[in-house]
Order: structure tokens, then C-alpha cells, then sequence
């Protein structure tokens, strides 16, 4: 009897994961590459406030992956906690010999997929001749991917309009589109105007017309100023032939951007994802990399806003020093920070909810008070 099961190619079953029960076509959402954030601390903390489809790794340079020395520097970029979902690693590079050395060493760390960063507007990254620098050299973007190609992965290019005009998208991402990748995703901005302008959603049409003539097999995803799944999900309503949303700083504004049935989250849930977030730090830095109590300081207002005495509370623990030291806060604050909210009556995001968590928060204190 053969036990075979049929397994679709990565993408195929990303796409096909996405379109589960529904009739209409849907996009698939993805959590952004973001240096210094989307480790995998943050992944399993979006994973429960709510899961895209797919995530992807911080870029990692090509160079370091195979250099004997600095191999080790960038293992906890690309580290994958057992019950995580498998992420896209994103590589960055200029010389197509170190993306090809780093992205064969790729299926044996488990991954299916691999992105080659073509958009970055970092100033060392573009003196390397990498990221959004591969914009003004075709002829090493084209051997970039070529040299990916060789890792039997799927290769992706996440990439710019431009990098200096707008209008270099026309010439600029046909180039890409003949190398047959598995998915182009296009920030709609340009390497000039960085992050300062809003994305242009007006060239969205015309991105998708070039994928329709050149490459009709390749997934066009769009990024840049989506917030939200449902934004995502209205500009694919409006762009049909949108294959995928790719999410980035939404998620600091919203932990819960991606969930499919957006509702109101009370602070409980908010203090829960914050915890969390802590214990994973203790453990990945216990037993993966060293990592760094000053970059988890960052994380505070995405978890402590909106409700009353949120900033106070944001405040003392900027100055802690330690896991400990945040959990001694929490334990200490939280329940003048629960009757602030009630007395107030200014209310972190949802009225019944906050009344609900203020409930619990009574009960629990009279419950201690009378142990
Ligand atoms: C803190 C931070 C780090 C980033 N690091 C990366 C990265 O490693 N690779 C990458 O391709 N883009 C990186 N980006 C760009 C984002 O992936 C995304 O293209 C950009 O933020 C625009 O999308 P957004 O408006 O949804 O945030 C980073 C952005 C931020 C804010």
C-alpha cells in the first residue's frame, strides 16, 4: 500500500491554504521581513495574536551565512523554533557565488523558500552592490537570482518601483519578471523616497498587466502602507489578479492586524501576548543566541497602549533592566492599571471587554484577599 500523500510546491500551497472555503479568489497575507524584529521570538507572538499565511525571515547576508567565521554571527537570524511554521529566509548579497553558497545551505535548515532582498535602501547594503542597489544592476540581479535558482529552493525577489523614479517599474520589474521567480512583491515605493511617501496603489493595475503579459506564473504580492488584512483584502477586491499582502509596520500599530475576524482585544490579551513575548525571549536567549534586553524595550507600546495610564506604565518599564524586572512591574502595576481603567472609564479599546477584564481583576483580588 503506498502511503504517499500528494504535496503541493511551496507556493502552490500557500496560494491553495489561503483560498480554503472560499469561493471568490483570496490572497494570501504575509508578515513583512523586518531587521531586528521578525525573529522568531516575534513570529510565534503574531502567530497568536493572529497568523498570516506566511512569514518571513530578518535578511540575512549571503557572505556571512558561508564565511567560516562569521557564520555563527547570523545563526539566530534564520533560527526556527520546532513549533513554528517554517518561514521564507530572505538572503541579501552582491555576489551571486555567496547568494548561491548561502541558499544551498538553506533545505538542510528545513526551509522551502528563499527571498532575495533587492529593495533595501540602507546605505552599507547598497555599497555591498546589494539590495535596493541590484535596481541600477540588472545584469548581477538577473545572475542573483540564477545563482539562488541552484538551492532547488523557490526563489522569490521582494524589490522597489524604483530607485530613483517611480516610472522605473517598467523596465525595472519586466527584468525580474523573465527570471521566472515564484513571486515578485513590490514595495510601491522607490528606493529614493524610502518610506516617507505614502505607497503607490496607483500602479498596482500596471504591475499586474506586465505578470499577465511576461509571466503570467509568477504571484505578484504588494506591500507598503497595508495595515490590515481587511485593507489587504479590499485592494485585492479591487485588483483581482492580486496574489498576496505583505504586512509590515501594521503589526506594530496592531498586533492583531491579521486575524480573519477582527474584533476588540482587551488589555488581558494584550498583557498575555506581552508575556509571552517575554518568556520567548528568556528562552531563545537561553538557548539560541544571546539577545539583546534594550531591543525588547521596543516592544512595550505595541502591547501597552490605548487604555488608561498605558504610557505611565510603558514608562516604568523603560526602565527595567531585566525579563524579571518587567514581570515584577507587570505584577505590581497591573491591578492599579486594572482600576485606572475602570475609574476612568477610558476604556482600552472596547468598553465590555475592559468591564470583563475589570471583572476578573476584582475577583481575583478578593480572592487573594480572602485566602
Ligand atoms: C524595522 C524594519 C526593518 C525592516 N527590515 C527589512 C528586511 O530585513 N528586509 C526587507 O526586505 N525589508 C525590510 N523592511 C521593509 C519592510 O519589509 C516593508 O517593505 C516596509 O516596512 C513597507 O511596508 P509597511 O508599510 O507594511 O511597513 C524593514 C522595515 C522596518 C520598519
Amino acid at each position: 500500500m503506498s502511503n504517499s500523500t500528494t504535496t503541493l510546491p511551496f507556493w502552490d500551497e500557500v496560494v491553495a491554504n489561503a483560498q480554503m472555503g472560499h469561493d471568490q479568489k483570496q490572497p494570501f497575507f504575509s508578515m513583512a521581513p523586518m531587521e531586528a524584529v521578525t525573529d522568531t521570538i516575534f513570529r510565534r507572538v503574531v502567530a497568536k495574536a493572529g497568523a498570516p499565511d506566511v512569514y518571513y525571515t530578518e535578511f540575512t547576508n549571503a557572505s556571512s551565512m558561508i564565511h567560516p567565521k562569521a557564520k555563527f554571527s547570523v545563526q539566530g537570524r534564520l533560527a526556527v523554533a520546532e513549533n513554528e511554521q517554517q518561514p521564507i529566509a530572505q538572503i541579501w548579497g552582491g555576489r551571486p557565488d555567496d547568494i548561491a553558497g548561502a541558499a544551498k545551505l538553506l533545505p538542510s535548515m528545513g526551509y522551502q523558500a528563499v527571498d532575495i532582498n533587492m529593495g533595501c535602501p540602507d546605505a552599507t547594503v547598497i555599497k555591498n552592490g546589494a539590495g535596493s542597489d541590484l535596481i541600477r544592476h540588472e545584469d548581477l540581479a538577473r545572475q542573483i537570482v540564477a545563482a539562488a535558482k541552484q538551492s532547488g529552493l523557490p526563489v522569490s525577489v521582494k524589490t522597489r518601483l524604483g530607485f530613483y523614479k517611480t516610472e522605473e517599474f517598467r523596465e525595472w520589474l519586466p527584468i525580474i519578471l523573465r527570471q521566472n521567480v515564484a513571486v515578485l512583491t513590490v514595495h510601491l515605493r522607490t528606493r529614493q523616497e524610502m518610506s516617507k511617501v505614502p505607497a503607490h496603489f496607483e500602479f498596482i493595475d500596471d504591475i499586474l498587466a506586465m505578470r499577465d503579459d511576461i509571466a503570467p506564473q509568477t504571484l505578484i504580492q504588494i506591500n507598503g502602507d497595508i495595515k490590515t488584512r481587511q485593507q489587504g483584502l479590499d485592494l485585492a477586491k479591487a485588483h483581482p489578479g492580486l496574489d498576496g499582502i505583505m504586512i509590515g509596520r501594521g503589526i506594530f500599530e496592531n498586533p492583531y492586524a491579521f486575524e480573519k475576524s477582527p474584533r476588540q482585544h482587551t488589555l488581558t490579551e494584550s498583557i498575555d501576548l506581552l508575556n509571552l513575548q517575554l518568556d520567548l525571549f528568556d528562552e531563545v536567549n537561553a538557548t539560541v543566541t544571546p539577545k539583546h534586553f534594550e531591543a525588547l524595550k521596543r516592544y512595550f507600546k505595541i502591547y501597552l497602549r490605548g487604555f488608561a495610564h498605558a504610557s505611565a506604565l510603558r514608562q516604568m518599564l523603560m526602565e527595567t533592566h531585566s525579563t524579571d524586572e518587567v514581570r515584577t512591574v507587570l505584577a505590581r502595576e497591573l491591578a492599579k492599571v486594572y482600576d485606572a481603567v475602570a475609574n476612568d472609564k477610558h476604556i482600552y479599546r472596547d468598553n465590555a471587554a475592559a468591564s470583563a477584564d475589570m471583572a476578573a481583576a476584582t475577583a481575583r483580588k478578593v480572592a487573594s484577599e480572602t485566602d
